[in-house]
């Protein structure tokens, strides 16, 4: 088996579960990975760039299977090795964002997408939601550490909108799961964590998990993006763009009754899932005891 992604939290995670499965992995890391260190011991590591055609034919020597975790948008590089390399069966991971209704969010998922299910190959596709649950995540790991520091906690609109973030190992059984399944061919999976929660309620939940309470102060969001639509149309240049403050609006909330049925989904809520990362920040001294 390739895993391409294998640094990532999703991706080690998922590594794991396949060493424990007694499956055979070679990880393809990026040379100058920073994160090369996370997989010492664990699995056969080759050098190379998932967006290399080259380097994904030298890592597929003697593969049967690739769990392409490194990004949907690399789809037509592992497709073409594959194809290339005559090695048939591709799970890739993509992202709830493939729904946006954002081009900027959705267009580059939902092509990535397009290319593995025109592949010919069998291909199984996952989307999991905003994943959580380490010091590695890059979102609910910041905003522990923000409330463990302030008391005030700024909300941009009126925090109604819905989240539905999935905790890293379920994601990592759900994407196991779909690989290793041969009824999940030729199917696709949304992964998200067990019930939607509005962003007043995730803030407030994460803050109970460190045992604080916390002061929400609601920032307007209009003026905001209003600002930023002026100075897209004067054309100067922005860090954000005005579609990704209206992103913030966006309900990311999605059923999953078709993995809970064909792949024995149950991921966890996340009042536990956000224990438990509390946990290990706090392991860490990355937030108070
Ligand atoms: N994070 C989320 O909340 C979230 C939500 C939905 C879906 N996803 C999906 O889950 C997957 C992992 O996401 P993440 O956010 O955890 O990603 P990440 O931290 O950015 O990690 C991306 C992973 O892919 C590797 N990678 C990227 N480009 C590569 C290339 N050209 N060649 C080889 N390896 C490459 C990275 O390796 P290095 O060690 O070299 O950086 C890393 O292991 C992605 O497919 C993402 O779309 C993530």
């Amino acid at each position: 088996m390739l895993l391409t992604g294998a640094t990532s939290l999703p991706g080690l995670a998922l590594l794991r579960l396949l060493l424990e499965a007694g499956h055979g992995v070679r990880c393809l890391v990026r040379p100058g990975s920073p994160n090369a260190a996370r997989l010492e011991g664990s699995a056969e590591v080759v050098g190379g760039d998932a967006g290399r055609v080259g380097d994904l034919l030298r890592a597929l020597e003697g593969v049967e299977a690739v769990a392409h975790v490194a990004g949907i948008e690399l789809a037509p590089q592992v497709v073409e090795a594959m194809r290339r390399a005559g090695v048939g069966r591709l799970l890739a991971v993509s992202s709830t964002s493939a729904h946006s209704r954002y081009a900027h969010r959705s267009h580059p998922k939902r092509e990535g997408e397009r290319v593995v299910c025109e592949s010919g190959l069998s291909w199984t596709i996952v989307r999991p939601t905003m994943i959580y649950g380490s010091e590695l995540d890059r979102n609910v790991h910041r905003l522990l550490r923000f409330l463990d520091r302030s008391p005030v906690f700024p909300v941009f609109g009126p925090g109604t909108n819905l989240w539905q973030p999935v905790y890293y190992e379920d994601c990592a059984r759900g994407a196991f799961e779909a690989l290793v399944r041969p009824e999940a061919v030729g199917r696709d999976y949304d992964l998200p964590g067990a019930r939607p929660l509005t962003y007043l309620e995730l803030v407030r939940t994460a803050a109970a998990a460190l045992g604080k309470r916390v002061r929400v102060v609601r920032v307007p969001l209009e003026p905001v993006r209003r600002a930023l639509a002026l100075a897209e149309r004067l054309g100067i240049p922005l860090p954000v763009a005005s579609e990704q403050v209206l992103r913030l609006r966006e309900d990311k909330a999605y059923p999953y009754e078709k993995a809970k049925r064909e792949l024995g989904y149950m991921p966890r809520p996340f009042e536990e899932g956000v224990a438990l990362e509390v946990a290990r920040l706090r392991e860490l001294g990355m937030v108070g005891a």
